[in-house]
């Protein structure tokens, strides 16, 4: 019999239940199905492990983690700017359409974004960790609730620490969740506004937080010319390994993101990142926890919601 975990989010009056092992009984092999779709998906394609990360962000911080995000149609989540760059949908796909041969109509696509997630950090070096499943899919999915739930790269720390406190998320889960931007990549017009070059191609560092070199390398990643696809490695040393580098990197003025740079200027973040840099055994413990509590914002159980039979559309 699945043990039952009640999971405190932030809003006092709700505890969600969610359980490990919650398909022992319905799919055993549930975990193991998604973990082999992500295994053979990252193989082949070494950006799939940031996509599948980033992806279960977008969900879990919007309508909390009920696969809104990955719901297609004209004004849903997905169809928002701010979602545009998100990738890893056919691998979420790809692991739902085996799962309902052999369990249909059992395991949900919320469950299947927080395992790929999970298992894409493992895959990449990070901590392996349990989580507890039994979440819901949701039936809202709205663009216009995107915006005021995602972290902008020119948000203020007081910006981000209220936002992440709205979903129960401390200073600490800001700090260590961030370090997720030890693998992945982005867009040049992510952060080219911390620089300018002039018509002779000259540097202007507009945000002098930034490592002038490192900045140098940036503007010649991302020219002005550059299309506007082009994308540059988070963490440029070892962009496909999840492990504490993203921290040294801030501690040597080369957080790629506004944002980033804000945890090692600020005061209230300084000394967390400092540690995370020189003991990556903290930064995994740390990440054990943050990542439970990411994977259960807001998640529905029971009637709330539903499992779908195909992640991009509700049931009918
Ligand atoms: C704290 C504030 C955060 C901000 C402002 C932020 C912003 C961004 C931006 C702008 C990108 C680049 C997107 C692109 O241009 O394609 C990005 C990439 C990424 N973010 Fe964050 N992020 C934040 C926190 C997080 C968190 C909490 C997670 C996960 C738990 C996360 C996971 C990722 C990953 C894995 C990528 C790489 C995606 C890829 O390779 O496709 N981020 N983030």
């Amino acid at each position: 019999m699945a043990t039952i975990i009640p999971v405190f989010n932030h809003h006092p009056a709700s505890i969600y239940d969610l359980s490990w092992n919650f398909y022992s009984a319905s799919c055993p092999s549930a975990e193991f199905m998604v973990r082999n779709t992500v295994r053979s998906a990252s193989s082949t394609d070494s950006t799939i492990p940031g996509k599948l990360l980033r992806l279960l962000f977008h969900d879990c911080f919007v309508e909390g983690c009920d696969a809104s995000v990955l719901l297609q149609g004209n004004g849903t989540e997905r169809s928002d700017p701010a979602n545009t760059s998100l990738g890893g949908f056919s691998v979420i796909d790809s692991a739902k359409r085996e799962l309902e041969i052999f369990c249909p109509g059992t395991v949900s696509c919320a469950d299947i974004v927080a395992l790929a997630a999970r298992d894409a950090v493992e895959f990449t070096g990070g901590p392996a960790i349990q989580i507890p499943t039994g979440r819901r899919d949701g039936k809202v999915s709205s663009a216009s609730n995107v915006r005021p739930n995602i972290v902008d790269t020119s948000f203020t720390m007081d910006e981000m620490i209220n936002l992440f406190s709205s979903k129960g998320l401390s200073l600490d889960d800001l700090v260590t969740l961030s370090g997720s931007h030890t693998i992945g990549s982005a867009h040049c017009s992510a952060f080219n506004d911390r620089f300018e070059e002039d018509s002779q191609g000259k540097l202007t560092l507009i945000d002098t937080s930034l490592d002038g070199a490192y900045a140098k390398e940036l503007m010649k990643q991302c020219p002005a010319s550059a299309s506007p696809s082009k994308t540059v490695n988070n963490d440029p040393e070892t962009s496909f390994v999840f492990d504490n580098r993203y921290y040294q990197n801030l501690v040597a003025h080369k957080g790629l993101f506004q944002s980033d740079s804000a945890l090692f200027t600020d005061d209230r973040t300084r000394k967390q990142v400092e540690r995370f840099a020189e003991d990556q055994t903290s930064f995994f413990d740390s990440w054990s926890r943050s990542f439970l509590k990411l994977t259960s914002i807001e998640v529905k159980t029971n009637e709330e919601g539903e499992v779908r039979a195909s992640c991009s559309s509700t049931n009918a």
